[in-house]
């Protein structure tokens, strides 16, 4: 079969605190996509980073003292830290304070602006502070928006409007391009009203972080243009052409609901300026909530993906981000059912699987997979979900329906669990060793092929699994588990954790 590329972003994290939930959340659902693409031969490009210009940077290392640029070189680590602990395997950091992106930038607008797209006008309106921009009357009233003021300045405009008949037509044309479909609604309905055009240029007398326009040195880029523009940077547009055919256009960019405009709308019309073709696939995620609540820094409720996956372990803090959520619909979090999840699925149906499975065989065969002599229903019947689950599975996952993925497998290691208690090899094994050799290998081969389909979202502790049964990652038909294969020692996958009722 013919390699197909796939290349997922993550939205850049603001350096502007350390990275949380949210942003571990996405960054392991690409890593989780790169890896099931990879296991089924794709070649993936995997790029996650960091956006560091802008005001929200800004003012987060004037409270440190700091320039802003050592403060980003500061925060980056505990970025790049967190992912190489949570196992994520990206292909490219981008930082936007990169020379490359620089460039690339500045290369961008003196296209566009040439090209005509770009123009000076005097605006004045509602600006938010927080939000970094004007904002709609309507916006204010909503009363959403803090710190607003009215600012009238002269400031560089793309003409995002010239290009709203090709982004509708685009959205209409590509069923594919906006998931979920409600999001899709969301902004056809935005696209309804005329859009204006965008702002895209930040005097620096009032805010000089960020790349410098080149047409007019008073000016810096407004973070928003300068950040999207990493993903063509991340794959070399502009410095690297057999580079850029290869990956561009995005297969997916990963993002969080509240982002969606700006990709779909600034990105896309950017985009036709540039006259490049538009990603593949937005698809805009929930939120994780705690409990009921947003999370934010003044609740005090933030999560730190690094105390959960110190306390619980990598694996599990992956299984339950990928388990829990439905692509597309908030989430809640809480630490109760965490640990229920955990118990549930990993300590007593994963866990267990492999426990009982290495125990009996230690037992009855020296810890040697015994062979299969004469299969029954029972047998075939284990056979054939699994051989049903591989396709499934496969549709699953590039249907982005992770949580459904898992779902499915963990049902087949329950299935699994009660075909050895129906079966009970301990008992079979005093009369029938044979018999008893035939439901183990059964059973251990069923843990075998589970554990492959749950590698993308636990490598650690699936690769465990493989190491234990000498078993090779690749293999994913029943019968791959070699007879006469010696199994190594192990200590408990997930150990319980006791403290349910906290
Ligand atoms: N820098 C911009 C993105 C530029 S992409 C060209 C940005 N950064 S961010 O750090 O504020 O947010 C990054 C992502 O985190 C967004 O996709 C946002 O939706 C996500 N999340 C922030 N809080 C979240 C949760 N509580 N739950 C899930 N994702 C959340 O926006």
């Amino acid at each position: 079969m013919k390699k197909s590329k796939f290349y997922v972003t993550t939205p850049i994290y603001y350096v502007n605190d350390k990275p949380h939930i949210g942003h571990a959340y996405t960054t392991i659902l690409a890593d989780v996509l790169t890896r099931y693409h990879e296991s089924i031969g794709d070649e993936v490009f995997f790029l996650t980073g960091l956006d560091e210009h802008g005001q929200k940077v800004k003012q987060a290392a004037e409270k440190r003292n700091l320039s802003c640029q050592e403060h980003c070189n500061d925060l980056a680590p505990r970025f790049i830290n967190l992912w190489e602990k949570l196992e994520i395997k990206y292909s490219d950091f981008i930082r936007t304070t990169q020379e490359r992106h620089i460039k690339l930038v500045q290369s961008v607008l003196q296209k566009v602006y040439e090209k005509g797209d770009i123009y000076m006008d005097e605006y004045e309106g509602w600006y938010s502070v927080a939000e970094e921009r004007f904002i709609t009357a309507t916006e204010k009233e909503s009363g959403q928006f803090r710190d607003v003021k009215m600012l009238k300045e002269r400031n560089w405009f793309f003409k995002m409007s010239k290009y709203q008949r090709n982004l509708i037509d685009h959205i209409n044309n590509n069923p594919q391009f906006i998931r979920p479909e409600s999001r899709k609604n969301e902004i056809l309905g935005f696209l309804r009203q005329p859009l204006g055009d965008l702002c895209i240029s930040r005097p620096k007398e009032r805010m000089d972080w960020g790349i410098e326009i080149p047409f007019d040195r008073e000016y810096v880029t407004y973070v928003w243009f300068d950040a999207l523009l990493n993903y063509v940077t991340g794959v070399g547009f502009e410095a690297d052409n057999d580079k850029f055919n290869k990956w561009w256009p995005a297969d997916i960019h990963l993002i969080g609901k509240d982002i969606l405009t700006t990709h779909s709308v600034y990105w896309s019309t950017m985009l036709f300026s540039l006259g490049l073709p538009l990603p593949k696939t937005i698809f805009a995620h929930g939120w994780w909530l705690i409990g009921e609540t947003k999370m934010s820094k003044s609740l005090g409720n933030v999560v730190n993906p690094l105390d959960m996956a110190e306390q619980y372990g990598v694996d599990a803090l992956r299984y339950y981000l990928m388990r829990e959520m439905v692509l597309g619909q908030d989430s809640s979090f809480t630490l109760e059912s965490f640990i229920k999840r955990y118990n549930s699925d990993l300590a007593n149906d994963f866990g267990n699987l492999l426990n009982r499975v290495s125990g009996l065989i230690g037992k009855y065969f020296d810890s040697v997979v015994p062979a299969v002599k004469g299969k029954t229903a029972a047998e075939e019947d284990i056979e054939k979900s699994f051989n049903e689950l591989m396709p499934k599975i496969r549709t699953l996952i590039l249907e982005f329906k992770i949580n459904e993925a898992i779902e499915e497998t963990m049902q087949l290691i329950r299935k699994v669990n009660k075909y050895l208690e129906s079966q009970a090899p301990w008992k079979v094994a005093k009369e029938n060793l044979e018999r008893a050799g035939t439901i183990l290998y059964t059973a251990t081969e069923a843990l075998r092929l589970a554990a492959i389909l749950l590698l993308p979202v636990m490598p650690s502790k699936c690769g465990r699994v493989m190491e234990v049964l000498s078993a090779d990652k690749t293999e994913l038909l029943w019968g791959g588990l070699k007879s006469g294969t010696k199994l190594q020692t192990h200590e408990a996958l997930f150990p319980r954790i006791e403290e349910e009722k906290k």
